[in-house]
């Protein structure tokens, strides 16, 4: 079956403003890349546990076989895959149709049929379908500018019921832009001793080209798209987890 949603869920490209950011360009790491899509999954399914991390975001988000979960940036489906097993819906949501055709295809060696995959993105992505139950977006939020990561943020909060959850992963910098350098390098040092000199590349990467805020301009933003902050983490190596509610 072909579940992914076609033009419906996308806004109407002639509607929309020249001035508005292209989400659909790739800055940074490119994840339009068959290639690089491959070499992501295979690289992070070296570090991560797709399936226990789904399952305890599951738990942290109350959710179960009646709700519907946006999955926002899907990338390959580590949230969607196995979310799926336990909620009714997930919407799988990406500006890259190389990354969804490797969700789709791992959700079908699955047998699971309860994922509409959905080109689109924080920008473009429509939600036509009933508010939804919560949303997961994990390590995506960073490819907007701080301009745009509040008007995806705004669009967000409106695809949730009141009330609905927003689990957001990111790296998020801590307040003050001292003792950069010596925090930094000893970030990327520490990822390549714990996860490999690939992945301190990417982490480089995302330094130079992609654009992870700091940690109260983050926290203005999610108040301000109407998210009431539940609770706020930050780990090491610059890891930030929010769990919301949309009021
Ligand atoms: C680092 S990957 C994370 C993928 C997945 N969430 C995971 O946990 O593995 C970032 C993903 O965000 C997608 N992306 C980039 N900009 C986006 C946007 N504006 N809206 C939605 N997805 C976006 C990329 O195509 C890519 O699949």
């Amino acid at each position: 079956m072909d579940n992914t949603r076609m033009p419906g869920s996308h806004r109407n490209m002639s509607k929309i403003p020249k001035w508005t950011y292209d989400e659909m360009k790739q800055t940074g790491v490119d994840y339009a890349s068959v290639e690089e899509v491959q070499r992501y999954d295979e690289m992070h399914q070296r570090f991560r546990d797709y399936e226990k991390d789904s399952d305890a975001i599951i738990k942290l988000l109350e959710l179960n076989s009646k709700s519907t979960v946006i999955d926002m940036g899907a990338g390959t489906g580590a949230f969607a895959l196995h979310s799926a097993k336990h909620c009714r819906k997930v919407y799988a949501v990406d500006v890259s149709s190389a990354m969804l055709n490797r969700c789709r295809k791992k959700v079908e060696e699955m047998g699971l049929s309860n994922v509409l995959y959905c080109h689109g993105g924080f920008l473009t992505y429509e939600h036509e379908a009933e508010p939804a139950d919560a949303m997961v977006s994990i390590a995506v939020l960073h490819h907007l500018p701080d301009f745009w990561k509040l008007v995806g943020l705004t669009r967000a909060a409106e695809m949730l019921k009141a009330g609905g959850r927003f689990f957001l992963f990111d790296i998020v910098f801590p307040p003050e832009a001292t003792e950069l350098e010596d925090r930094i390098n000893t970030w990327i040092r520490s990822i390549a001793k714990q996860s490999g000199r690939e992945l301190a590349a990417e982490a480089e990467i995302h330094i130079r080209e992609e654009y992870s805020t700091y940690d109260w301009i983050m926290e203005g933003l999610l108040e301000r798209a109407g998210f009431e902050i539940e609770n706020a983490e930050y780990g090491d190596g610059f890891q930030a987890t929010y769990i919301c509610i949309r009021r």
